[in-house]
């Protein structure tokens, strides 16, 4: 452990080593999340420890370090932050303390409702309306005077329209828009300089150039959302009249932003911009909300940090807009064609993503997503990313729409597409993709969960020879194995074991496994604990399937084709004559109905089960367990490392969330003790 002092000597070392490759090269090398973490740590164990603080600290400038050149700006008004918080049941407790501070009802209560730009807080002073300084937020008190490149901001009034006498501060974000950001990226291309990770990084870098003649190449605009009355010579009682006063000098401000009367619109206009934020001009990552008459403003005042009257809703950030390179198409293990992005990497939600599902032929047309569109790509929580539509940019010519392909990438056999369905399939049974995938979906987790067996594993098996189905899996020999590069005996060893351990799964699994067309878990379970043997189930007639619990006429059909099938057939003999039991053990459930026609969704790791024992355990209890949280959803139990979207959609629909621990009780008595906030 190291000592406070040293800990603060390492973190401005680190965080001025931040500054010169994000300022000074433009090329950060962290996240910005990660970048705040190491300057809110400075900043706590500089407030914490005052003998430590000093003026010339990384912690006063916004980004300065070593290579500031930008002299210091005290502001008339110290510029706050914003208290934030992170769903409609905060923001409703916000609006209740609000309420209660100006004894009002809650629907009483005037609110302005904004975008919060993903930018940098700027202050610019007029001075008899003619634009005198513009300074950077800094700590709050003390800025830096980028006069010179916020002259360089293309919307931004060097005059006020309407002349003014006197002084005023104009405060608002500095932001480069969405389409701006992807020409700047493509001028940068050109150039073959680095590209900007984000238009928030780029609007950072390109404020706080050097020279001016930089910033002026960059496609830099400012929102306004504040006036300062530095001699007070204006006078409003509104803050939406404060905005539109803004907006006759000039200014750009926000056209989403709407005053609402009461904190039941006031909230559902802030969803609103969950919403729509995709198609907005730029990046946003929350939802300002502020009380809109200002004498109110004043009664409510300040906290040491941030007003008492404003708000901010954060959004997660889970879209992205970026370029679409190609549409491609990749074959799944029932042959299904799905089309997919291929995309410039962009970062949604915290990871990289440069590939994103576009479902089926329709989607595509009706999203209309053209290859070299801008498009907007969405991984909320622990979903598959997609692309959610293109981003309109007037002007620019589109490619032609795009058309689904006639043959299969991988075989080169027809692509078909039958009756109303929305999917195309490749229907050559010997397609090598569809191989893969059928094994790798069989000794996946949910199937039969044959350890050592992954995708890479199956891949090398499949184009070695010694595999083509299901069924060769159990005829591979430890020789033939050790033979293949990166196994050695040892290895191929333990993976025949795995493979000898699964022959014993019961049938529901193997009928998972073999991933008969709307044949799920749930169907395989109900048909196994019916028939109890392969043997049996094969021989069924198709209204005795029909007439299974949770069997309809669509799965039974599919399960009684699969079993006719020559091929299938030929398949499930050699499964039955490589030692598979294809059983399923009876099961006298003495488990009592804890959790009846109760739907319990899981999201993390719980332990001492696994996803599917977790499931299995809800299910034996007379319960179901999807996959995502409804209004329906009875609670959700929440393990480690949790699914934000699960979560947060729980938190929006008021659904109880429980903690793992218990889970037990939660089995036994349908009920619980606690819940999670
Ligand atoms: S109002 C005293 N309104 O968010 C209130 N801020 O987290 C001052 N921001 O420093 C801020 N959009 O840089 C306000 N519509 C908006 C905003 C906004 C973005 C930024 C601003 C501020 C930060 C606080």
């Amino acid at each position: 452990m190291s000592t406070p002092r040293e800990r603060v000597a390492s973190l401005r070392e680190e965080i001025a080593r931040h500054n010169e490759a994000y300022y000074a090269k433009d090329a950060p090398t962290i996240p910005d999340a990660d970048y705040d973490a190491l300057l809110i740590e400075l900043r706590d164990l500089e407030s914490e420890y005052p003998e430590l603080a000093s003026d010339d600290s990384v912690s006063r400038k916004v980004g300065a370090g070593s290579t500031t050149v930008f002299s210091e700006v005290r502001h008339a008004a110290p510029m706050l932050s914003l208290d934030n918080v992170f769903d409609v049941t905060e923001l409703g407790a916000w609006a209740e303390r609000v309420a209660k501070g100006l004894g009002l009802g809650l629907e009483e209560i005037d609110f302005a409702v904004e975008p919060k730009i993903d930018g940098l807080a700027l202050s610019i002073t007029y001075i008899d309306g003619v634009l005198v300084q513009g300074a950077t937020r800094g700590d709050g008190q003390v800025g830096e005077d980028v006069t010179d490149n916020v002259r360089t901001i293309q919307n931004l009034p060097e005059t006020l329209a309407v002349g003014h006498r006197g002084r005023v501060e104009v405060r608002g974000e500095v932001f480069i828009a969405k389409s701006d950001f992807l020409s700047l990226n493509e001028h940068q291309r050109a150039l073959g300089a680095k590209e900007f990770a984000n238009p928030r990084n780029a609007a950072a870098g390109s404020l706080r150039q050097k020279d001016p003649a930089v910033s002026r190449e960059r496609p830099l605009s400012f929102l306004s959302y504040q006036l300062v009355d530095l001699d007070d010579s204006l006078s409003f009682e509104r803050y939406a009249q404060t905005i539109a006063q803004l907006s006759r000098w000039g200014f750009l401000t926000a056209a989403e932003m709407k005053v609402l009367h009461g904190a039941t619109p006031m909230i559902e206009h802030s969803t609103w911009f969950e919403e729509h934020r995709h198609h907005l001009a730029y990046e946003i990552d929350g939802v300002v909300i502020k009380v809109d008459d200002l004498a109110q403003r004043d009664a409510l005042g300040f906290t040491s940090r941030a007003p008492r009257w404003a708000i901010a809703r954060k959004l997660p950030p889970e879209e992205r807009a970026t370029r679409l390179l190609a549409i491609e198409v990749s074959i799944g293990r029932t042959g299904r064609a799905t089309p997919y992005a291929v995309l410039e990497p962009v970062v949604v939600a915290g990871s990289r993503v440069s590939m994103a599902t576009l479902h089926n032929e329709d989607q595509v047309a009706q999203k209309d997503v053209r290859p070299g569109d801008l498009v907007i790509v969405r991984k909320a929580g622990d979903v598959i990313p997609e692309v959610v539509g293109a981003v309109r940019e007037p002007g620019k010519r589109r490619k032609s729409p795009w058309k689904f392909p006639s043959a299969c990438p991988d075989c080169g056999q027809p692509l078909v597409r039958v009756g109303d369905e929305s999917d195309t399939y490749c229907v050559n049974p010997a397609c090598p993709a569809q191989q893969l995938q059928q094994i790798i979906h069989f000794a996946s987790r949910g199937a039969l969960d044959i350890e050592g067996l992954g995708e890479s594993r199956v891949a090398q098996l499949l184009t070695g020879g010694l595999i083509s189905d299901v069924a060769d899996l159990f005829e591979l020999r430890v020789e033939q194995l050790s033979s293949l590069e990166g196994l050695g005996e040892l290895s191929a060893t333990s993976l025949t074991e795995a493979i000898e351990g699964a022959k014993s799964a019961p049938l529901s699994r193997v009928l998972v496994g073999l991933g008969i067309r709307h044949v799920g878990p749930v169907a395989a379970r109900e048909l196994a604990n019916t028939f109890h043997s392969y043997e049996a189930l094969a021989a069924a007639p198709l209204d005795v399937l029909e007439a299974v619990e949770g069997v309809g006429p669509v799965i039974a059909a599919s399960m009684y084709e699969y079993c006719r099938d020559p091929e299938n057939q030929e398949r499930m003999r050699r499964l039955a004559s490589n030692g598979l039991s294809l059983r399923e053990p009876e099961v006298v459930s003495a488990l009592s109905p804890t959790l009846a026609a109760r739907a319990v969704v899981v999201t993390g790791a719980v332990g001492g089960y696994s996803r599917e024992q977790a499931e299995e355990a809800i299910v034996a209890r007379g319960g179901t367990s999807p996959g995502s949280v409804s209004k329906k959803t009875y609670c959700v139990v929440v393990g480690e490392a949790p699914g934000a979207g699960k979560v947060n959609k729980a938190r929006e629909l008021a659904i109880p969330m429980i903690p793992a621990s218990e889970f037990e009780r939660l089995l036994a008595t349908g009920a619980w003790n606690t819940t999670i906030a």
